[in-house]
């Protein structure tokens, strides 16, 4: 049976805390419109830490400190989702009427959002033992939706901010990280390949 670590308990109580502060400021009479932005903000954050995830497990293989991530990553991109679903929730409640959510879909600021929403979505409900047991080859395949839903949330933001260098600092280390496992696979792949065919 699989066992959830105190460590684990703790990530998700320290994931769970910026909700925390967001729900209490939202309680206490502030503005829906007040939690869209720092909701947003943390989903990308922590889809960010997620997909870094595997980058560094490659590059640092047979660490203490990447395996500890690696066993997290599930915590860490479902966090990812509930933040998302915050910002949508709060969201749909500062406009507050369903033909408006509806005309908005129309602006590329707003549907590149909902579509990295509904590819987190999917993500996010296969993220469990069950599904990855049932799906076998193509439970990798839709979690890689991450990567495109990634991609839409940094048009998304690009499309409703002013200071791009923001959201673009805030994807730059994954696709770093992605150059830096590309660039050691070619480095070490021509002398793999003449000592196999020797
Ligand atoms: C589900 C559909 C979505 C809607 C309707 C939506 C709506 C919005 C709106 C209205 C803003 C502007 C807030 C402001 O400037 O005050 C915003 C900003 C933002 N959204 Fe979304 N969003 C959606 C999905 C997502 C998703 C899936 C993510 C990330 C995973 C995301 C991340 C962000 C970020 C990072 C910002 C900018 C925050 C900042 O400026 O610091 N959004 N969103």
């Amino acid at each position: 049976m699989p066992t959830f670590s105190r460590s684990s308990a703790i990530l998700c109580l320290l994931l769970a805390l910026p909700a925390a502060f967001l729900l209490a400021a939202l309680a206490n009479g502030e503005t829906w419109r007040f939690a869209i932005r720092p909701s947003g903000d943390l989903a990308a954050k922590l889809l960010v830490v997620t997909l870094s995830i595997s980058p560094l497990g490659a590059l640092f293989p047979q660490r203490r400190w990447t395996a500890w991530l690696m066993s997290r990553r599930r915590i860490f991109g479902l966090s990812a989702f509930f933040y998302a679903l915050l910002h949508l929730a709060v969201f749909c409640a500062s406009i507050g009427r369903l033909d408006w959510i509806l005309q908005g879909m129309a602006f590329a600021s707003m549907w590149t959002g909902w579509i990295a929403f509904g590819l987190l979505a999917a993500v996010a409900s296969i993220s469990n033992a069950v599904s990855k047991a049932r799906l076998g080859r193509w439970w990798k395949r839709i979690q890689r939706l991450a990567y495109p839903a990634t991609a839409l949330t940094l048009a998304h933001w690009l499309l409703l901010t002013a200071s791009p260098w923001e959201a673009l600092g805030h994807v730059a280390p994954v696709v770093a990280l992605w150059v830096a496992v590309a660039a050691r696979r070619l480095s070490s792949a021509p002398p793999t390949a003449i000592n196999r065919t020797r």
